[in-house]
């Protein structure tokens, strides 16, 4: 088990370059096997969750050509399965894209049943019901989803919660449909929008991503295309707060303001000073910064994704702050190991009452999910002596080469091994 080592006391100076949109990279890779050709993504970010869906794909038939760095060159002519049931498959939530893109192609596919994480229950119930409307039968047996369609006919779709994953599968499997599709009640979130770029840059014919009603009207086929992907706007809040906490001065590069707004709002409040340069930012902290409330919603709201995050950052300002998490059910398992460095949380349902404390104090804890497990690293740069981050691998999920990006702001980190 991986474990990572941060010596606390350190304030983040220089700067940092953002890496390519998690979120959205796993649903493209996947959505370019709805056209047959070959399709170069770049401004891929480099991390665990990318590499086992590129052997899901390859266990598809897709050939993936990745020498060059953050890029991938797919050819999916030749699919020879629509069965996406390998191991790495099993280790990816978002392998349920496979489901759109496959069924949308072949009208039919096979894949693993995501499982459930630390953030709690993560149904599909959404997904399955747009596939249904398009006219796919939909099966639940053996630990596997199979769906299956004589043919896809563009309906009128209502989501009854708003689902980033069941937003993008239901536009993916709709993109080839007979007939319009009118998806409501969508997701909005950038992610949302790239992959509709994507799919449109494909061939297809989707407009309103981005706002709550997207119309797909199916095409007959998908043509591969070269598109790059939009930067991490999650990565790049995590940086943020990280400046906050140690009170530093750091330009964030290769970011898109607009998906930040909710984030940058949300530190400006406190008290930093963020300066928006084009495609980079500035943030520096001159003042004692003030509590706050957070309210976690879809987008444009303030992210889900960054709801650890700033609980960290919150922990250490004096005062009393609150989070309402509305997205997930239970977001707040991570808290127990926050408390093990010192932090004053109480949680009551869907609440967060944080009792910011004078300083943290390293010591060995454990990351129960991506988020946190930046939760956790964000504490180790301002926690008295090594704080020993367990479970590392959750983090390199979603942050490409954490180590080398926080010793370039000065951290003093490590990685070792450490036997079960
Ligand atoms: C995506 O998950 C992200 N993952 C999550 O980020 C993120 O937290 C979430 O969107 C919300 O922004 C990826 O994009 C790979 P949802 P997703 O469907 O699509 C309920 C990270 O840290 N729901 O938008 O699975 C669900 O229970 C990860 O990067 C249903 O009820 O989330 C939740 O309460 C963690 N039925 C709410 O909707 C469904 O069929 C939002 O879920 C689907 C969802």
């Amino acid at each position: 088990m991986e474990q990572l080592i941060i010596k606390g006391g350190v304030v983040l100076e220089g700067e940092v370059k953002i890496s390519g949109a998690k979120n959205a990279a796993v649903a493209i890779l996947p959505a370019a096997l709805l056209a047959s050709g070959t399709s170069c993504i770049s401004n891929v970010p480099d991390i665990m969750d990318i590499k086992n869906l590129i052997e899901g794909l390859k266990s598809l038939g897709v050939s993936c050509d990745t020498t060059v760095e953050n890029e991938i060159k797919m050819d999916c002519t030749n699919i020879a399965t629509q069965k996406a049931v390998n191991e790495h498959v099993k280790k990816i939530r978002a392998s349920y894209y496979f489901l759109g893109a496959l069924l949308g192609r072949f009208k039919k596919a096979e894949v693993t049943m995501p499982g459930g994480c630390s953030i709690g229950d993560r149904p599909i119930d959404q997904h399955i019901k747009g596939f249904k409307a398009l006219g796919a039968t939909v099966k639940l047996e053996h630990g596997l989803i199979k769906v299956e369609a004589e043919k896809l006919v563009g309906t009128n779709i209502y989501l009854d919660v708003i689902s980033v994953g069941a937003t993008i599968n239901i536009m993916l499997a709709a993109t080839l449909a007979e007939g319009k599709t009118v998806l409501e009640n969508c997701a909005k979130e950038p992610h949302v929008v790239d992959v509709a770029n994507f799919l449109n840059k494909l061939g297809a014919n989707i407009k309103g991503a981005g706002t709550d009603t997207i119309k797909i009207v199916g095409v007959k086929e998908l043509k591969g295309t070269d598109y790059s992907i939009i930067s991490d706007q999650i990565e790049a809040g995590t940086y943020m707060v990280g400046v906050a906490m140690t009170k530093g001065d750091v330009v964030i590069k290769n970011i898109i303001p607009k998906h930040l707004e909710s984030i940058t709002s949300k530190l400006r409040e406190v008290g930093c000073t963020i300066d928006i340069m084009g495609d980079s930012l500035r943030i520096h902290v001159e003042k004692e910064l003030i509590p706050c409330r957070v309210k976690t919603m879809s987008y444009p709201g303030f992210p889900t994704d960054m709801q650890p995050q700033i609980i960290s950052l919150l922990s250490v300002i004096k005062g009393t702050s609150q989070v309402n998490e509305t997205v997930w059910d239970s977001r707040f398992q991570y808290v127990a190991e926050l408390k093990r460095l010192g932090a004053k949380i109480s949680i009551q349902g869907s609440m967060a009452n944080v009792t910011g404390v004078d300083g943290l104090s390293g010591c060995e804890v454990t990351a129960t999910d991506l988020r946190a497990g930046a939760a956790l690293f964000l504490c180790g740069l301002i926690a008295d002596g090594e704080t020993k981050i367990n479970n590392a691998i959750y983090i390199d999920r979603g942050y490409e080469k954490i180590e080398e990006k926080l010793r370039g702001l000065g951290v003093d980190v490590r990685r070792v091994t450490k036997d079960e």
